[in-house]
């Protein structure tokens, strides 16, 4: 039987990813809150895995004794400014006791500053629907870079732009965020608003700490003909692209691409030091009668695919790898990191060959030189999954939501085992997942 290791570079940053919202509990002055308290989640975030009363102790505990040293976790907006006038000082010591706690376990902080949430009173300036946002987001960001630079100097201004544009003015079904409007010009907006909120951003945290590495965390997911061999299909493709990861390109040039036209934002040009590579899963296209409302393309995961719990992901590592090509393609020499990656399992039997898998993809890349400085697995333990609550588990760590008891996956030792090991091993791979070895270490 084959054996050996897949290591990454020297310095290789491991860690987990997190979201404010999703961990923290009790963000009771935001639009998520009030979208769950309107009934249109499976259930609420409730105090989610505690961490705002301190349970970020024991999971940052967790991280470093599994051989992490990173972490990404986001700041509530809507808690460091409850209302426009204020700021709320001791939210402000709490993230910096977060962050110190992190350095003191020998984890790299890396800081989100809007992850899909809103303080309430955005609502009143229109939210991010016009470019009055702009202004109040930097402002926001100031004050907090501010307070937190001791402790970190690595910031992603926000999370998943797309997704957020997408979730919240476009799609009308289960998974749909707030305001839940179905309007794509507005979406197009919001979108070009969020790209300028970060383009202005970019500078202003430069200004403060002109050492900071500032970027966006990307969503990229692959849209792949079903048929090669078909022109509709291809076209059809590209136009999905086009709504789902062309947004990425205004960084390049300044010019976002939309489904409805182009808006020039030319502040945005260059303003990334890394690239933030969300990355999941991937699906196809195909032309379909039947899907009227989108341009008859119907998108779809592979039926020969394995799906996760609830058929929410497709395990398609493939599609790291090839998104990971065209990051590089398109911004040459830009520092990558891999913002989040991760898969809802809650029995854990398809997470390990997912990990492995995606990670294996991403030593591919690394092996051709490609500049991807660090991997941050979604998530540490099991949090408040957006619309679908506590359905969707993600954790390395299982979360019994009534007692707050943290259960671990078998996954958590994997993953503690590539992070000390700095690489993937036969032996990781015959122990946690044999099933992927022969795709791994072929004999
Ligand atoms: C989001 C996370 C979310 C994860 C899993 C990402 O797009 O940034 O907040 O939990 O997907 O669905």
């Amino acid at each position: 039987m084959p054996q050996g290791t897949y290591h990454f570079p020297k310095g290789f940053l491991w860690g987990t990813a997190t979201a404010a919202h999703q961990v923290e509990g009790n963000n009771t002055n935001n639009n998520w809150w009030k979208w769950e308290r309107d009934g249109h989640t499976d259930g609420s975030a409730a105090v989610a895995a505690d961490w705002w009363g301190g349970r970020w102790r024991e999971d940052f505990d967790r991280a470093a004794e599994a051989g992490q040293n990173a972490h990404r976790l986001s700041v509530e907006w809507s808690r460091i400014q409850p209302t426009p006038d204020t700021w709320d000082e001791e939210a402000l010591e709490k993230y910096r006791a977060m962050l110190r706690g992190l350095k003191e376990r020998g984890l790299t902080p890396m800081v989100t500053l809007h992850h899909f949430t809103d303080p309430l009173w955005l609502g009143n300036y229109g939210s991010w629907e016009t470019e009055a946002v702009v202004p109040l987001f930097e402002k926001f960001v100031r004050k907090t870079v501010d307070a937190l630079k001791e402790y970190c100097s690595l910031w992603c201004t926000i999370n998943e732009p797309t997704g957020y544009a997408l979730n919240g003015y476009v799609t009308t079904g289960v998974d749909s965020f707030p305001p839940g409007k179905n309007n794509m010009k507005l979406a197009m907006q919001v979108h070009a608003n969020l790209i300028r909120g970060h383009a202005a951003s970019y500078r202003a945290i430069h200004l403060l700490q002109p050492e900071a590495r500032v970027g966006i965390a990307h969503q990229y997911r692959p849209m792949m003909p079903y048929h090669t061999w078909s022109p509709l299909d291809r076209l059809l493709t590209n136009a999905f692209n086009t709504t789902v990861n062309s947004f990425a390109l205004t960084l390049a040039d300044g010019v976002m691409r939309s489904p409805l036209g182009s808006i020039k934002i030319p502040e945005a040009k260059g303003t990334q030091d890394y690239f933030g590579f969300n990355y999941y899963t991937r699906e196809y296209v195909t032309f379909d009668l039947r899907h009227a409302s989108t341009l008859f393309g119907r998108h779809f995961y592979r039926k020969d695919v394995e799906l996760s719990d609830d058929g929410f992901l497709a395990m398609e590592p493939d599609g790291m790898y090839e998104g990971l090509k065209w990051v590089v393609r398109t911004f040459p020499n830009l520092p990558i990191l891999v913002t989040e990656n991760g898969v809802n399992s809650a029995d854990d039997s398809m997470r390990p060959r997912y990990t492995v898998q995606h990670i294996h993809q991403m030593w591919r890349a690394v092996n051709f030189n490609w500049p991807i400085k660090g991997y941050f697995h979604w998530s540490l333990v099991d949090n408040f999954e957006w619309s679908f609550g506590w359905k969707y588990r993600f954790g390395l760590w299982g979360l019994d939501v009534d007692t707050q008891k943290r259960i671990k996956r078998p996954s958590a030792d994997l993953y503690a085992e590539i992070c000390k090991e700095n690489g993937i091993s036969s032996e990781m791979v015959q122990k946690y997942c044999p099933e992927s070895f022969e795709k791994l270490f072929p004999s």
